[in-house]
């Protein structure tokens, strides 16, 4: 039977949901069962865990071509349906100059990449609701990294090959070209099964981006459904493709392959075992040099934090490494990118006067129940970091641009009467001494504290007195220094703290009423500079 046919007794291509290929069958889901013909023998119908598809056996007249003519549809209709969540809703947790979305939830960056002279920053996307569901991917586009512009939902999943999500992936500018590597995320039959499948888009001249389908189709051995988050670099003369994993055994590891032309793909070998065991999935790779060094960024689920007040089982991490004479990956030394509650998926580009600078997605995939739902939205992107190696260290700070957003720089004078700045979107820099308490965006009854305690040097950030309802309340970091360097980034409903000049960082989603806009120190007074930051552009306007 042509897929024609299936279609039209569908009740046509406007009541087709979805499009799947299982092992040797074409799948259609439908959105409304009255308009179904009645059914030949050979067609099951069924309801797939609340969705009513149709099915058949797969034969020889149907053609990818064919399948990917349905994609188009679907995705017109996605793109259609999803317009009614591009006006951003208004909220008092909105923040005024990091990328959120307009309505739905955001997580991950991808894609960040400088292509013939505009930055393109695009994220994951779920527009309908606060929920991880089939994932979109919008763009956002910027000339000078600090203002963005909103462009467009970028990619649906519309397709047999990425039906339940546009996962994952990043970008590849080479000459005119703009490739998207993406892992096409589906999910079959009653039990859900996985499949993953690593796809690529490329840039069109009207704009937008045309699919080409999957370029790795299966697994390589010895690893789950779980493998994804394409990051493709260009090394010896050809190109390699880095994918978070989890192997049979459930341990987290890096899949790398190579090519030659970024279509044919080589499965080159799994790595990392050498830190097993290390959490039974990584994510999100990335891999990057700076100043000669080879880093890779990953987060590694599962692992166990030393802290008792850190419950959380998605983490950060930073490794340098080295490839070996086999080029084989070694993974050498590794730190904790971010210390703060929210930090996750990060993703880096490199500036074309040779700046490495990171994104990440101040969130963490469990949590989806924030006082923003009440505004239906949910997550929003880290400021950007410069990362830099100096003296066998990574050091991170907001990169000079934003410098742009600062309005009339003010002198505060800390004490613990406190000072209402009356507003919720600042820069702050401070040198505070062990034994002193910071409270920032606070009212009488809520407040983010950031205490040095000193007898045991650690540094203490507790959001317990704010509206949190879901995650860790206290993160801890033991510091040498013989005092403490700030540079603290609030807007609305985050804090972003960089610590001595950027050798840690600490960033976090915090809700407090909008009336918490005072500033208050305790067990010392200190000189702090403060300056408002404002945006140009919204970045979470459609
Ligand atoms: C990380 C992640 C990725 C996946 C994406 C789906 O947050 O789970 O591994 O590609 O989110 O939205």
């Amino acid at each position: 039977m042509s897929l024609n046919l299936l279609i039209e007794l569908a009740g046509g291509i406007t009541n087709i949901l979805r499009i799947l290929a299982p092992e040797g069958r074409v799948t259609v889901a439908v959105r409304d069962l009255q308009q179904v013909k009645p059914l030949p023998t050979s067609i099951v119908s069924e309801s797939v865990l609340g969705e009513w598809q149709l099915s058949m056996p797969i034969s020889d007249e149907i053609s990818e071509h064919d399948l990917a003519e349905v994609g188009i549809h679907i995705a017109k209709q996605q793109r259609q349906q999803a317009k009614a969540y591009l006006p951003p809703t208004e909220s008092v947790y909105r923040p005024q100059w990091h990328i959120s979305p307009p309505q739905g939830l955001l997580n991950d960056p991808n894609g960040f990449v400088y292509h013939q002279g505009e930055y393109y920053l695009f994220y994951q996307w779920h527009p309908f609701a606060c929920q991880h569901k089939d994932k979109y991917w919008v763009l956002l586009k910027s000339q000078d990294l600090i203002n963005w512009r909103w462009h467009s939902i970028a990619l649906t999943p519309s397709d047999w090959f990425d039906s339940h999500g546009v996962f994952s992936g990043h970008a590849v500018s080479d000459g005119d070209d703009l490739w998207l590597f993406y892992t096409g995320n589906t999910r079959l039959g009653h039990d859900r099964q996985r499949q993953t499948m690593q796809c690529i888009a490329k840039a069109n001249s009207e704009g937008g981006f045309t699919k080409l389908g999957p370029v790795i189709r299966t697994l390589p051995d010895g690893v789950t459904e779980h493998i994804r988050d394409p990051k493709v670099v260009y090394k010896q003369g050809r190109w390699q493709m880095l994918l978070g994993a989890q192997t049979q055994q459930l341990a987290g590891c890096l899949a790398v392959y190579h090519s030659d032309n970024l279509h044919d793909w080589q499965f080159d070998g799994l790595y990392g075992q050498e830190l097993a065991p290390y959490g039974y999935m990584w994510e999100c790779p990335d891999r990057f040099e700076l100043d000669g060094q080879t880093l890779v960024v990953f987060g590694p689920q599962g692992i166990r934090s030393s802290n008792p007040h850190h419950t959380i089982e998605h983490h950060n991490r930073i490794f340098t490494v080295a490839d070996n004479q086999q080029g084989q990956l070694q993974f050498l030394q590794g730190w904790e990118l971010d210390s703060g509650f929210d930090f996750y998926a990060p993703q880096t580009a490199l500036t074309p006067d040779g700046r490495r600078v990171l994104c990440g997605w101040m969130g963490l995939p469990d949590e989806v129940d924030h006082p923003s739902c009440v505004d239906g939205w949910i997550h929003q992107l880290t400021a950007l970091r410069e990362l830099r190696w100096i003296n066998g260290r990574v050091i991170q700070s907001p990169i000079r641009e934003l410098t742009q957003l600062r309005g009339e720089k003010r002198s505060l004078h800390l004490t613990e009467q406190g000072i209402d700045i009356g507003g919720k979107s600042y820069e702050l820099q401070l040198t505070l001494p062990w034994g002193s308490e910071l409270h920032l965006m606070k009212n009488r009854h809520q407040q983010v504290v950031l205490s040095l305690d000193e007898q045991s040097h650690t540094l203490r950030l507790d959001r317990s007195q704010t509206e949190i309802r879901q995650g860790d309340t206290i993160r801890e970091l033991n510091l040498t220094t013989e005092q403490v360097k700030l540079q603290i980034l609030v807007d609305h409903s985050s804090i972003e703290i960089f610590i001595n000049q950027g050798e840690q960082v600490m960033s976090s989603r915090v809700f407090t009423a909008p009336d918490a806009t005072q500033i208050a120190l305790f067990g010392a007074e200190v000189e702090a500079d403060y300056f408002p930051l404002q945006a140009t552009l919204k970045p979470f306007a459609a």
